[in-house]
């Protein structure tokens, strides 16, 4: 099973590098383990750094449905945006509120190496931005928002 760093691991903080060889078995090896991995922790989403990884890959599963992007890009956002707490595997146990927007169009590519767009709301757009925020070297507590405590 693959190892999940936690923060403050620097490997978290590194960029990633686009994949261009889609014949390569170790990435259809490293996609698999990271889904198993993710499901085993009961997680939503995943992203490459997170198991040690400098490659543009996050995973995600969301109402059952798995989906994987390899060199995803946010191509547009929606105006709306939410304030919702969000949970990383990097980060066991804490939720931080973060605002995003409701809705994202994103290209990808799949295993295949063949181009998708997958226009997301609500969820899965959430979990997909935090992933790639990943894939950047950006983690939940950049984007956390301080909110004052009602007394
Ligand atoms: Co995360």
């Amino acid at each position: 099973m693959l190892k999940i760093l936690k923060y403050p691991n620097d490997f978290l903080r590194k960029k990633t590098r686009e994949v261009n060889d889609f014949k390569d078995s170790k990435l259809t090896r490293l996609v698999s383990g990271m889904m198993k991995v993710m499901e085993a922790e009961k997680g939503i989403g995943l992203a490459a750094p997170q198991v040690s990884s400098d490659l543009r890959i996050c995973v995600a599963k969301v109402d059952n449905v798995p989906h994987i992007l390899i060199n995803p890009k946010i191509k547009s956002k929606s105006r709306k945006k939410e304030i919702f707490e969000e949970g990383c595997l990097s980060f066991p146990g804490k939720f931080f509120p973060v605002e995003r927007p409701v809705k994202v169009k994103i290209k990808a590519r799949d295993l295949s190496g063949k181009k998708i767009k997958i226009k997301a709301e609500g969820l899965l757009a959430r979990v997909l931005q935090h992933e790639i925020d990943h894939l950047d070297g950006i983690l939940v507590i950049d984007r956390a928002v301080k909110y004052e405590e009602k007394k």
